[in-house]
């Protein structure tokens, strides 16, 4: 069984073309979508593909589109999901760069699906080509009558547009990119209520990530259960690996889900590099907590990360060697979240700041007896102490790396 789904069509040259990508079978599950199946079936179809978010935390897909109610007096509204601000994770720029139909095409399904009308994709700041080649291919669609009024004849109405964001990490999470889209400030909303009934402009608002609208043209026109033998019953098709760090062959690979650890370090991306050996792996972007060189036979999916403790968040898998000191890896990491940081809540503003001094004093030969202690209990008093889950994003991490690195740390104490 050819494994890839999302990336088949890559080496194909000119892809980003409509021409090229009609050529390759695209937008063909519009048409079967838009002219043979009604809304209630494309969702039918993609609740039972069991298609589980790919921007970080799993929900299925279906299930969110499910919530949106049809009975108000409100226009309802898709946000895609392109800020990829989650450090070491680069698959929705390539999955953007290469094929921007494949996400329209998810994209005009899924607003079909859920009666939606207006679709913005929100692009991190710092992906200015990304965005420019999305506008050509907004374009390029409203030039074949896939968006615009009564695309294909049908009677659906679609409009898409791209938003830029400033290079902002909280702006990723889905209610301060609606505060974000909305011209305000990138905070976050309390929730409930969820998007699904109050999002953009209080109105009714799916928001999903662009690998998993990615997979939606497959569904609708292979079947949900095409689509479930590409993963596991619980978690439906392939997923996009982002392996970064010590590694031969860093990149992109697209497995079924499910696949070990040890296969995409060792089979895929070629093991690791100048015959280094393996300390650590982080298995889902820097939001993961970290796993140990003898945690690599894990399967990659969901729930079976989530029972080790750590997440597959968005499958950004960052390789560490033995000769990486884990101060480095705990410098990098607290770095990122006290600059990142919204600043809404305090116990994230000012826990994540104190952490950040104290490891930088650490990593200058300067640390204090209780420090490694004192990193526990800031980082204990952030998690689930915070509106959104950033809070718990910057606290797991710091958290296993000081649980499972704790005597390499005391090393850089002073009465080492
Ligand atoms: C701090 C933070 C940053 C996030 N950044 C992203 C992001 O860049 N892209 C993304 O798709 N989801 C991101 N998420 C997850 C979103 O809040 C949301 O769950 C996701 O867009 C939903 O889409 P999905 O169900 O298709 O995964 C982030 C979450 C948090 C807490």
């Amino acid at each position: 069984m050819d494994e890839k789904v999302l990336t088949r069509h890559f080496g194909v040259e000119g892809l980003f073309r409509i021409d090229v990508y009609r050529g390759q079978g695209g937008y063909r599950a519009v048409e079967t979508a838009l002219k043979r199946m009604t809304p209630a079936a494309v969702l039918d179809e993609v609740k039972r593909a069991s298609l589980r978010g790919r921007g970080g935390a799993g929900f299925p897909a279906g299930v969110k589109w499910g919530f949106v109610p049809q009975n108000v007096p409100k226009p309802r509204y898709l946000c895609v999901n392109a800020d990829e601000g989650e450090p070491g994770t680069f698959k929705d720029r390539y999955l953007m760069n290469h094929n921007p139909h494949l996400l329209l095409e998810g994209t005009i399904i899924a607003s079909y699906a859920v009666g939606i009308h207006a679709a913005f994709i929100y692009v991190r700041g710092e992906y200015e080509a990304v965005a420019l080649r999305l506008e050509g291919a907004i374009a390029e669609a409203y030039r074949n009558g896939y968006l615009g009024k009564n695309i294909l004849g049908t009677g659906f109405d679609l409009d898409v547009a791209v938003h830029r964001g400033a290079g902002a990490y909280i702006c990723g999470e889905e209610t301060a990119l609606l505060e974000s889209l909305e011209g305000k400030r990138g905070h976050p909303r309390l929730k409930p209520p969820f998007p699904a009934s109050v999002g953009l402009f209080q109105c009714p608002t799916v928001i999903n990530n662009v690998e998993t609208l990615s997979n939606i043209p497959f569904i609708v026109q292979n079947g949900a259960g095409w689509f479930l033998k590409r993963g596991l019953p619980k978690d439906g098709g392939t997923r996009i690996f982002g392996v970064s760090g010590m590694v031969k062959k860093p990149g992109i690979y697209e497995l079924p889900l499910g696949t070990k650890l040890r296969t995409i370090i060792f089979d895929h991306a070629g093991g690791m590099k100048e015959g280094k050996q393996l300390k650590a792996v982080i298995p889902g972007g820097m939001s993961a907590p970290i796993l140990t060189a003898d945690e690599i036979d894990l399967p990659m999916d969901f729930d079976s990360l989530a029972g080790a403790g750590s997440m597959l968040g968005s499958a950004a898998v960052i390789v560490i060697d033995r000769e990486t000191s884990i101060l480095d890896v705990l410098k990098a990491v607290a770095k990122f979240y006290s600059h990142e940081s919204c600043g809404q809540c305090t116990p994230c503003r000012i826990g994540t700041a104190w952490i950040n001094k104290i490891v930088k004093r650490l990593a200058r030969g300067e640390g204090e007896q209780d420090d490694i202690d004192a990193i526990v209990r800031l980082a204990t008093n952030i998690k689930g102490k915070t509106l959104c889950p950033l809070g718990d994003a910057a606290a797991l991490p710091i958290l296993s790396i000081c649980q499972k690195f704790r005597r390499e740390l005391e090393g850089y104490l002073p009465h080492a």
